[in-house]
């Protein structure tokens, strides 16, 4: 009975020790696969046209995320393996009032944060606008981009130029605005209220398929209470510059506009850039 007994648990023991080994061959047999990319899968991927021009213009979040899921996925770690923790570690632009929960990748705080949700309406494709997968460098073959080709910016994937730039450049206060001082000597002068002045003056502004408008003059305008108001403009225009230049903005005419155009703004653009233009407001 007792020699049975042990007779059926060797049995157990080698099947299940055999299916463990298939399984590891498996395994080991997909990864393989993986790495040599034999059925040429991830190169297929690498190149699809969704990268490329004229595509890439018409493609839609869910046709990235399809390959891309992880750009949404993937959160900051904890705490960094030197033991850091990254709640303990807010940087100057994540010490103002506009600021909301745990530190969240670049991705994340652009496109699903509550903040980038009610201001923004950002796209894969408002900054992607396509790069070479096999070299971000112009010139460097006879396939690769022109040299003259100024629509990106040498080794990166977007044109922080004509993306970052519009978010995150300096405020020119003195220069265009007239104020007696930056803006973080002058806000108590204006009850940290940028509306004060741009109630009447620029108000053809935001009219761009990647901002909502509305919220943003909502979010101000409820700010303004708390003299809170200048944070939610100033977060944009100077609050979280990473440039020391300020983003030439395209002046679209607003109504009481002066006839006479200041000499700095003679060779501002009258509306703003073509692939962002709305109806809405005009
Ligand atoms: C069919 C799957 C697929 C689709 C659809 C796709 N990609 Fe990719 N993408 C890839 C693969 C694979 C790579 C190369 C990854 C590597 O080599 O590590 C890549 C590379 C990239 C890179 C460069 C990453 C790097 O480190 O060099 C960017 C940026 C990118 N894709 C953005 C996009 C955007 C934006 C879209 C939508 C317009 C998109 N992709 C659509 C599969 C895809
Ligand atoms: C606010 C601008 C912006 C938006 C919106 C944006 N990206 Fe990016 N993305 C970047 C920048 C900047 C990089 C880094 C580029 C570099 O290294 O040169 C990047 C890098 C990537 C990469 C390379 C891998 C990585 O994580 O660094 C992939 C893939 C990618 N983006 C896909 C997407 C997809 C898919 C979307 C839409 C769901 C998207 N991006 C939206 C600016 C943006
Ligand atoms: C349309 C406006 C807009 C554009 C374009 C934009 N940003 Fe931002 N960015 C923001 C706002 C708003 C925040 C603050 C989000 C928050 O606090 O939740 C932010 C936050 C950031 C942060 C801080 C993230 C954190 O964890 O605190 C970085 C870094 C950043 N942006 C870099 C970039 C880069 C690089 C680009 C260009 C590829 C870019 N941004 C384009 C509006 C923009
Ligand atoms: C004292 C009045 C005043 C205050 C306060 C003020 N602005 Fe301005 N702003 C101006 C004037 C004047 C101009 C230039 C108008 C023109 O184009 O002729 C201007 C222009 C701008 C521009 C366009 C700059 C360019 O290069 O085209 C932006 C953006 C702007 N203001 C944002 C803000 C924000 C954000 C605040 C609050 C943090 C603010 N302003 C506070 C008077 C003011
Ligand atoms: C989420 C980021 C964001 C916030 C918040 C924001 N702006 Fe802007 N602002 C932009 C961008 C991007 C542009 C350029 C849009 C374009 O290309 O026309 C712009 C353009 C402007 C211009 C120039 C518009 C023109 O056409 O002459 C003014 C003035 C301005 N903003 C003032 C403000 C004021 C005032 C507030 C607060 C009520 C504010 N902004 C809040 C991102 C922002």
């Amino acid at each position: 009975m007792n020699a049975l007994k042990w007779i059926a648990v060797i049995l157990v023991l080698a099947i299940s020790g055999y299916g463990l080994k298939a399984g590891a061959d498996a395994r080991q047999a997909a990864e393989r696969e993986r790495i040599a990319d034999t059925a040429g899968k991830l190169l297929r991927a690498t190149y699809s046209p969704l990268h490329f021009k004229p595509a890439i213009e018409t493609a839609t979040d869910a046709q990235c995320l399809a390959c891309h899921k992880e750009v949404l996925d993937d959160k900051p770690r904890v705490a960094a393996p030197a033991g850091l923790r990254a709640a303990d570690n807010l940087a100057w632009y994540q010490q103002t009032s506009t600021y909301q929960g745990e530190q969240d990748s670049f991705h994340r705080r652009h496109l699903v944060t509550p903040m980038a949700k009610a201001l923004m309406n950002l796209a894969c494709t408002t900054c992607h606008q396509g790069q070479d997968v096999r070299e971000e460098a112009q010139g460097s073959s006879a396939t690769s981009a022109p040299q003259t080709d100024a629509g990106f910016t040498l080794r990166k994937q977007v044109n922080p130029e004509t993306t970052c730039l519009k978010c995150h450049g300096q405020f020119p206060a003195k220069e265009i605005m007239g104020l007696p001082a930056p803006w973080k000597d002058a806000k108590d002068m204006f009850q940290n209220d940028c509306l004060g002045c741009h109630a009447a003056i620029r108000t053809a502004r935001h009219q761009v398929s990647y901002l909502n408008s509305e919220a943003i003059e909502t979010a101000a305008r409820e700010a303004t209470g708390k003299k809170q108001g200048g944070d939610v403009c100033y977060g944009c225009h100077g609050g979280r510059a990473w440039y020391r230049i300020a983003y030439p903005y395209a002046r679209n005419p607003w109504p009481g506009m002066p006839e006479v155009t200041p000499e700095w703004a003679r060779l501002r653009p009258r509306h703003s850039e073509m692939r962002f233009l709305t109806q809405a407001g005009r």
